[in-house]
């Protein structure tokens, strides 16, 4: 992150932090009454998470992370129970961590999050109000939505949301022509040849040899109706994650973005067959 956004951010909290010192302290009685009546999960959003996470911004290009309501959506996409939802942020708010990141996109933009020394306490707190309410939106928010993510049932950057979408009925696999069968099995070669990864350019040329193969598979395609949605469907995220790739800034990042193009590329006999 660059220096200039530190020093907003640290004003920003320590703003906030007096901001609340004081409604505390003071013994004007509406005021106290003001500060009550607000849950206290949303209190301790405002006061740990605003300083980033700040819903009224102006646009898109103004933000230093992603708005809380983006970031529900994303967990409410990967997990399907309230347990898991609020098990997953509460571990993330104690301890982010760039593999566990969900907002892959959001990483590469913005960088992962810090750790913020936050209880896991207050975190379960925090988590399970998100879970539960109705967040603020800022104002470019549905507009953008809808033209990166097609509406909110999106599905972000490199997901597992595919395998939601070609879920197998009956157990059936998707008919597989025997090309892009083979285009796979070329994909997951580049991949496991690919080593002595030093540097942030050797992933942006592994990027491109994907690429190259995915145009490939493209080209050879026969597949239609139904099946080639479905590969349509998978492909989307591969293609995205790809995209990531070649322009990955952190070697270590590189090698998260490869090993998730990687465990797609196995998942494809799981979902396919000839
Ligand atoms: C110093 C700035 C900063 C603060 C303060 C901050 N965040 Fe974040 N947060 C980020 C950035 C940047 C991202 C996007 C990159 C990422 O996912 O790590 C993010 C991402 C997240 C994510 C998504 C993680 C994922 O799976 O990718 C969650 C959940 C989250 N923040 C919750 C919170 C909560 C709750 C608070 C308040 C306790 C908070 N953040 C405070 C900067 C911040």
């Amino acid at each position: 992150m660059k220096n200039g956004s530190i020093a907003l951010m640290i004003s920003l909290l320590v703003l906030v932090f007096s901001a609340c010192a004081d409604n505390t302290t003071t013994t004007n009685k509406s005021d106290k009454v003001a500060h009550d009546v607000e849950p206290e999960g949303l209190q301790l959003i405002k006061k740990n998470c605003y300083a980033c996470h700040n819903p009224n911004t102006n646009s898109h290009d103004d933000i230093i992370a992603p708005p809380l309501i983006a970031v529900k959506n994303h967990y409410s996409r990967a997990y399907s129970s309230k347990d898991e939802f609020v098990r997953e942020m509460t571990n993330w708010i104690v301890h982010p961590e760039e593999e566990m990141a969900l907002m892959m996109g959001a990483v590469n933009r913005f960088n992962v999050m810090p750790s913020l020394g936050i209880s896991k306490e207050d975190a379960k707190k925090m988590a399970t109000y998100i879970f539960e309410n109705e967040l603020e939106k800022p104002k470019w928010f549905a507009a953008h939505e809808k033209e990166m993510h097609g509406g909110k049932n999106g599905q972000g950057m490199g997901g597992n949301m595919w395998k939601k979408k070609i879920a197998l009925v009956d157990g059936k696999k998707w008919h597989s022509d025997k090309a892009t069968f083979e285009h796979i099995q070329a994909l997951k070669r580049i991949g496991s040849n690919a080593n002595s990864l030093e540097q942030t350019g050797d992933f942006h040329q592994l990027a491109a040899q994907f690429s190259k193969e995915l145009d490939n598979l493209l080209n050879d395609c026969t597949m239609e109706g139904p099946d080639h949605n479905a590969l349509h469907k998978y492909l989307m995220p591969l293609m995205k994650k790809n995209k990531m790739l070649g322009q990955v800034k952190s070697v270590q990042r590189g090698a998260h973005i490869l090993q998730k193009i990687q465990s797609q590329l196995e998942e494809y006999q799981n979902f396919f067959q000839e």
